[in-house]
């Protein structure tokens, strides 16, 4: 998709990782409307770059009901859906609590569901539309004290692929970004429970898993926007991780050949 004069809403864009896909979508030619809980810094993000700040708490259902609606209400149609929005409880199992558990799966699984379902009618009646979501390496292999958080974005990579197949032969693509450790505060606080911080410093001795910066990673994004890939996968030597976890899905899409998605 030619990004120029497109509106890409972005959420989690109040820092870390979705400031920098805003900075990269709007340097692109793209009009950005973001959305966060923390009204101040994402205001301050979108007045940098001529954008929107839809301020929201994407764990409350009745505020992600309608948020689409709301959004294109408030600045136009939404070209491209980003949902990039997370948090990490940095304990074992035990040491979460029930809401702990609902909100990990209801903020990074739940709600990109519910925003692609939002979005969708408007983009496939105006035959254009783009879904990036933004899953990790973590959802096909992850370390002790990131049980929710992984099943999370195990559930989400596995969505998006089957979403794909849904809407193959339509105008509408999807991107899955399975990428490994960006410094961000999410990563910090991952790292604050010790096995965790073991697992990322045993793989990053392997040379297996060196963080990606926050800009690569938004430039590897807009980039697969742009020309319609289906995956971004960093850093590029962990990318047999996610290949062989894909394996069953391609095989299953090859094994549908001829069956109609609709
Ligand atoms: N950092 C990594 O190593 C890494 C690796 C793989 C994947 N990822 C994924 O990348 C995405 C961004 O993570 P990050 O590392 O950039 O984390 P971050 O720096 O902690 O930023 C998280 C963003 O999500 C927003 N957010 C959190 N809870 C929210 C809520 N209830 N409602 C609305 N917005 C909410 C935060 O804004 P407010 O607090 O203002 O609401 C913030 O903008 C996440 O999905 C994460 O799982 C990160």
């Amino acid at each position: 998709m030619e990004l120029q004069g497109r509106r890409v809403l972005i959420t989690g864009a109040s820092r870390g990782i979705g400031e920098a896909l805003a900075s990269s979508f709007a340097a692109a030619g793209a009009r950005v409307a973001l959305v966060a809980r923390s009204e101040g810094p994402l205001k301050e993000v979108a007045t940098r770059l001529g954008g929107t700040a839809h301020p929201a708490d994407l764990l409350d259902p009745d505020q992600v009901d309608g948020l689409i609606d709301r959004v294109e209400a408030d600045g136009g149609p939404i070209d491209v859906l980003v949902n990039n929005a997370g948090w990490d409880v940095p304990a074992p199992l035990v040491g979460h609590s029930a809401t702990d558990v609902q909100q990990a799966i209801q903020l990074m699984l739940v709600t990109p569901i519910q925003l692609c379902r939002q979005v969708l009618p408007g983009m496939l009646e105006r035959r254009s539309g783009h879904i990036v979501n933004i899953s990790s390496l973590a959802g096909v292999g992850g370390f002790p004290g990131m049980t929710t958080y992984c099943a999370s974005k195990a559930g989400l990579t596995h969505f998006t692929a089957i979403l794909r197949a849904e809407l193959k032969g339509l105008p509408v693509q999807t991107t899955v970004v399975e990428v490994g450790p960006v410094p961000t505060e999410l990563l910090d606080q991952a790292k604050s429970y010790k096995p965790t911080a073991d697992g990322f410093r045993r793989l990053a001795r392997l040379q297996l898993l060196p963080e990606v910066s926050r800009e690569a990673l938004a430039a590897a994004t807009v980039a697969a926007v742009q020309r319609g890939r289906r995956h971004v996968r960093l850093p590029k030597r962990a990318v047999l991780f996610p290949m062989l976890t894909e394996a069953p899905r391609r095989l299953t899409e090859i094994l549908l050949t001829g069956v109609k998605p609709r």
